[in-house]
């Protein structure tokens, strides 16, 4: 695994326009000046490159990982993810503190809603909390916040419990692996607020994502949202894997044998649109990330939506 870097969302809805673009702003209007700074936005792909990717997805497909393993690994995603954490505890994701950027209706003190009325938020795919606790961290003071977290995997729940920060009467976490049926400890159907998922879809065998997501939106109130940020087709992180990575369509193996499908955005909205869930926002936050000390460029993409459950 690799961790994310910051990442920045543009807007369908002028009304949900935020104050600045979290997307940023740096345009890259220039390509002699690439190598002048480490980041550019919202960068948009030529058609020899977009053909290349492709190219690159093709040629993945001669060298698929055996079959017997993939079998193995698609049979138990959970124990790969819970070795995952065994083994790196705490230590491997950074805190995702970009979060209130992207998604600013998670400060629940910014809603405009009662002040009085409670907010339930559950986080989906929590690993060991770097959402949740950034999450909680900015909504301290507001007696408003209960946080749920879940996770398939059970040692990124010890781990997450275990922080001396993680505060039973304003925190739920508990183990669910979203494409089974809700545990007694979950939140209640038609109960949340918000629920987020950061890089959680893309865990998921594409099979399964259905009944994940059928999962989830019954847990949502009327009139709730389901936030969501993960990973878009060709991103570089896609595009590097050599052989023996590739499973299928475009779902991969880690090293670690943790999977990874990248979803083009058409598809998540389509996906969510069986649900009736009303698109606010959905964006592909394509990003230059640049190596000036080994002058390499790499391309980004990751999917950003906000979808709301009607009333
Ligand atoms: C790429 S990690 C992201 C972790 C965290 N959201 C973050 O951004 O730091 C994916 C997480 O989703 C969890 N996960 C994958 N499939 C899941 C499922 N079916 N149900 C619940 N959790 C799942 C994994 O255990 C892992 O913690």
């Amino acid at each position: 695994m690799k961790d994310e870097p910051i990442m920045g969302c543009a807007e369908e809805n002028p009304e949900e326009k935020p104050k600045c673009n979290p997307f940023g702003t740096r345009f890259l209007t220039d390509d002699a000046k690439v190598f002048e700074h480490n980041a550019w936005d919202d960068v948009e792909w030529s058609e020899e490159q977009q053909e290349e990717a492709k190219r690159i997805v093709e040629n993945q497909k001669t060298m698929k990982v055996d079959e017997e393993k993939a079998i193995k690994l698609l049979s138990s995603p959970a124990d790969q993810w819970d070795a995952f954490y065994a083994h790196n505890e705490n230590r491997f994701f950074k805190d995702r503190n970009w979060l209130l950027k992207e998604f600013p209706e998670l400060d629940v003190n910014e809603q405009c809603n009662s002040k009085k009325e409670k907010v339930e938020i559950l986080e989906v795919g929590c690993g060991v909390g770097n959402t949740t606790f950034p999450l909680m961290q900015v909504n301290n003071s507001s007696p408003r916040l209960f946080l749920h977290s879940c996770d398939y995997a059970p040692n990124a729940i010890r781990v997450l419990k275990s922080q001396e920060t993680y505060d039973p009467s304003k925190m739920n976490a508990f183990v669910w692996d979203i494409t089974q049926e809700a545990p007694e400890d979950a939140p209640k159907p038609e109960s949340l607020d918000y629920i987020v998922c950061i890089y959680v879809l893309s865990a998921i065998h594409p099979d399964n994502i259905r009944k994940a997501l059928s999962n989830l939106i019954g847990l949502l109130k009327p009139g709730g949202t389901l936030l969501l940020k993960d990973y878009g087709r060709y991103d570089l992180t896609q595009l590097r894997f050599k052989k023996d990575r590739l499973i299928d369509g475009n779902l991969y193996c880690r090293g670690d044998g943790t999977l990874v499908y990248f979803f083009e955005m058409d598809e998540l909205e389509h996906l969510l649109a069986e649900y009736r869930m009303e698109k606010k926002v959905m964006h592909v936050d394509r990003r230059l990330i640049v190596n000036r000390a080994k002058q390499v460029k790499m391309y980004r993409q990751w999917i950003q939506g906000k979808f709301l459950k009607p009333l």
